[in-house]
């Protein structure tokens, strides 16, 4: 994997956020030949990558996805796209549809665009769990969707039918990746729109109740960070020119309630604190639980870390930061 990385040139769209700056990292770390941000800053911080501000090799573009010029320069000498850039968040895509289309879709589009008019070898993109709606085959498999449930979801499955119109018709070389609920450190816990699992860190350590939506009994694939960026690895070094199979599952394979989520940081933290109960949010999956054994035979993908491990790593490093505390 070092030699692959150290020959290589990547742009990672969305590398100032919570995802993207961790990929970012671990090409730095592992010596790659270049590496090109193109972040607009909508929801990523400067902060998460200030400590490579001096690194040769690093190049930071503060710049939009939504336009075409600015993703056709950032894909000049690139040899492979990590796409991240994205608005994230159901609820944010429920309150507003078109914001979260304009950047996932058309963002989206033009990235794609830019990737076939160039000499680009891969792009690798984020898709997400949420694809699968109300499916109610467990557990979840690549080719058996259920009903979208939310304007986010139909965005990352408009990006995966382009993606695979593009490799039909001109062989555009694009794998998507299917996170499913990733946590970690760096991931905001602030603001109407944050995860679960930083929501319920701060909770904790600000010794306040844990807010659930719906009853808690609604389930998670929770995936730590670490199998996120080992599987984006994989993807960009797998030769997929000719692969059928175009999306694959990230996960662990696990299925976490809310409920038990909250108790396990309880028990990782000695401490008993309480939650209470508000109305289910619109948009939001029942359950998550995926089945990897696609990734595992095309891509070699296997969980690094499990959700225990992270989920104690992950409250460790809250707890080394000043700012939830
Ligand atoms: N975190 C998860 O659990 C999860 C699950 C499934 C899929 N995903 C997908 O993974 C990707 C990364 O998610 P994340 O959790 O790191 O979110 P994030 O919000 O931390 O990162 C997204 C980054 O994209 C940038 N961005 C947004 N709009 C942009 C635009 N118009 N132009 C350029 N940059 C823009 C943001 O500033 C941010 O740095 C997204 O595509 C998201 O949909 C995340």
């Amino acid at each position: 994997m070092e030699n692959f990385i150290a020959k290589h040139t990547f742009l990672v769209t969305g590398g100032a956020g919570f995802i993207g700056s961790h990929l970012v990292d671990f090409l730095i770390k592992h010596h790659a030949k270049k590496v090109v941000v193109l972040d607009n800053l909508a929801t990523g911080y400067w902060h998460n990558l200030a400590h490579l501000a001096n690194e040769p090799n690093f190049h930071f573009i503060e710049g939009d996805i939504r336009s075409y010029t600015t993703c056709l320069q950032a894909c000049e000498g690139i040899d492979f796209v990590l796409h991240q850039a994205a608005l994230g968040a159901v609820a944010r895509s429920v309150q507003d549809p078109f914001q979260t289309h304009e950047v996932n879709v058309q963002g989206f589009m033009n990235m794609l665009r830019a990737v076939k008019t160039l000499p680009v070898r891969k792009m690798v993109y984020a898709s997400s769990s949420s694809v699968y709606g109300n499916t109610q085959v467990f557990p979840q498999q690549e080719d058996k969707l259920g009903q979208l449930l939310s304007p986010y979801a139909c965005t990352k499955y408009i990006n995966e039918i382009y993606a695979q119109i593009f490799f039909q018709t001109y062989r555009t070389n694009c794998i998507g990746l299917r996170y499913f609920n990733v946590f970690g450190p760096r991931q905001n816990p602030d603001g109407m729109y944050a995860a679960v699992i930083p929501r319920f860190i701060k909770a904790l350590l600000q010794e306040e109740q844990a807010q659930i939506y719906g009853s808690g009994e609604q389930s998670r694939d929770f995936t730590y960070i670490d199998n996120v960026v080992y599987a984006n690895m994989l993807a960009l070094m797998q030769p997929t020119e000719t692969l059928q199979e175009r999306v694959f599952n990230i996960a662990c394979g696990e299925n976490v309630s809310l409920n038990n989520l909250w108790h396990h940081l309880n028990q990782f933290n000695r401490t008993t604190q309480p939650m209470y109960y508000t109305t289910e949010r619109p948009g939001d999956i029942r359950q998550s639980w995926a089945s990897i054994a696609l990734a595992e035979k095309h891509l070699g993908y296997s969980p690094q870390v499990y959700s225990r491990e992270g989920l104690w790593q992950t409250l460790a490093w809250y707890k080394a930061q000043s700012v939830v505390v």
